[in-house]
């Protein structure tokens, strides 16, 4: 195999790339084969997968939920943290077999893995049966890169360019809810993080393929749609004429979907605009998900959060105060390099203050071509470990303190499918993004129906329809 050909990065003018090609003409090149696609991270992943599933339904491949069943097995990587990375080459030694037994098979690695040059450059030496490697910013290559492949010429792209497209055709994973894209990359730079490494520098689309795209989606009969960016609060800032996330979510509100949400939010870009128009609009739902990261000051310096403990608990209070029962959750990392016990004291402080809807927490993982991947990892693994399970217990009592909350009390849930773990309930979720499972008839899925709150665990309510 050859290289990958790396494009040098652009930093700034990114380049707005309508996107017609692959997908007005159904190519049957690939008609009666399967594809098999496993998806890792985030909801932008997620999303990005249904962009991957338009581009190769195209080429007439058909989705199977078994991999062996699969003639093209795609999958979508995460690199977030290191357990991420490790998943996938588990996975890839499972495919390796599976080649062994169907030489046919095309293997095509995608998503923020191969981002990284020294991962690519892994996967190429000591993975060779891997057919296709292409990064985040090269989905829309993927229908060339797969004919090509048919013709036996072996390639791998990726590239670290870029650039914004429009036109993009997604196969939606639902009909109720709908993720609408509306920045690629992030600017912070926070120093623990690779999104700006495998995702590229904030580049938005403009307000009007936005708002065109979230009519159309009502037009559909969408009830809620979730508008999508790794930092949604710095929206806009990059455009030629800057727009506010403030003016996005009054312009979106306007359309009329009946919940908007939005993810994920940086502290230090919420504005008092924001939380008021979030106050406002009855359709923007009342939930924020606010990553804290950390409670210390001094360990948010070294993360490079720009706020300190006191602007994150003025802010949250804020939010608190204007938005009518707001839900909030959370990130927290543990164990950065260099935090003492009485750091991780003043996180379990700010927790205790906050009584979190919800918190994902993370032992920090060192991100290669990371700043504090430089720093000196002082802390044992075991000590990381009881701090992540003080935390948790924290996490977790306060989620289902809230949850208690709403016992006995009528809400709005939009019903998204049949509960999973009992065939007669159906499940969905409330304003503040709780997960209910009803006792309903699975003729109100994909409305909102009142449904009587009956008992509260801490990762979800049960509940009854009221009629
Ligand atoms: N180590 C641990 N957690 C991380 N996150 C991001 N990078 C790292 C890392 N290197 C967490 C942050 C972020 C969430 C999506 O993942 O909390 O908000
Ligand atoms: Fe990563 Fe920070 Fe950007 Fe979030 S805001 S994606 S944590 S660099």
């Amino acid at each position: 195999m050859n290289l990958p050909n790396m494009k040098a990065a652009k930093v700034r003018g990114a380049e707005v790339v309508q996107y017609l090609e692959n997908i007005n003409k159904k190519e049957s090149a690939f008609e009666g084969k399967n594809y098999f696609l496993r998806t890792y991270g985030c909801q932008m992943n997620v999303h990005d997968s249904e962009e991957i599933s338009a581009i190769v339904e195209n080429l007439g491949y058909q989705k199977v939920d078994k991999m062996e069943m699969a003639d093209l097995v795609i999958l979508n990587t995460c690199a977030i943290r290191e357990n991420a990375h490790d998943k996938v080459f588990g996975y890839l030694g499972r495919l390796k077999h599976l080649k062994k037994e169907k030489p046919d098979l095309v293997i095509a690695i995608g998503g923020c893995m191969p981002q990284q040059e020294s991962v690519t450059n892994e996967i190429l030496k000591k993975h060779p049966y891997v057919d296709i490697v292409f990064g985040t910013h090269n989905i829309h290559d993927l229908s060339r890169l797969l004919l090509e492949h048919q013709k036996k010429q072996e390639i791998e792209v990726y590239s670290i360019e870029g650039n914004v497209y429009e036109n993009v055709l997604y196969k939606r994973d639902s009909k109720i809810t709908a993720w609408v894209n509306i920045m690629y990359g992030c600017d912070k730079f926070c120093t623990y993080c690779i999104v700006p490494f495998t995702r590229g520098r904030q580049r938005s689309r403009e307000l009007t393929p936005i708002l065109a795209e979230v009519r159309e989606l009502k037009e559909q009969g969408y009830q809620e749609i979730t508008l999508l960016g790794q930092n949604v609060n710095a929206y806009g800032k990059d455009l030629a004429n800057p727009v506010s996330f403030a003016t996005l979510l009054r312009e979106v509100a306007t359309i009329g979907v009946p919940r908007i949400r939005f993810v994920t939010s940086h502290p230090w870009d919420f504005t008092d605009e924001m939380i008021d128009i979030i106050a406002k609009y009855d359709n923007i739902m009342p939930y924020i998900h606010l990553p804290l990261q950390s409670g210390s000051s001094r360990i948010l310096k070294l993360m490079g959060r720009r706020y300190t403990k006191e602007d994150y608990l003025s802010l949250f209070q804020k939010m608190k105060e204007k938005i009518k029962h707001v839900a909030i959750t959370t990130d927290i990392i543990v164990g950065f390099p260099n935090e003492t016990r009485e750091d991780f004291e003043s996180t379990i402080d700010v927790v205790r203050t906050c009584e979190f809807d919800g918190a994902y927490t993370f032992i920090f993982s060192p991100r290669e071509g990371t700043p504090a991947s430089l720093m000196k990892d002082n802390i044992s693994l075991e000590e990381k470990e009881s701090r992540l399970q003080q935390l948790n217990e924290l996490v977790n009592s306060n989620s289902l303190k809230k949850n208690q909350e709403y016992l006995d009390k009528i809400v709005s849930v939009l019903i998204e499918g049949i509960s999973e773990k009992d065939s007669k309930k159906v499940y969905g979720y409330t304003d503040t993004m709780k997960l209910v499972n009803v006792i309903a008839l699975p003729d109100v899925i994909g409305k909102i129906i009142q449904v009587k709150i009956t008992d509260a665990k801490s990762f979800s309510l049960d509940g009854e329809q009221v009629l």
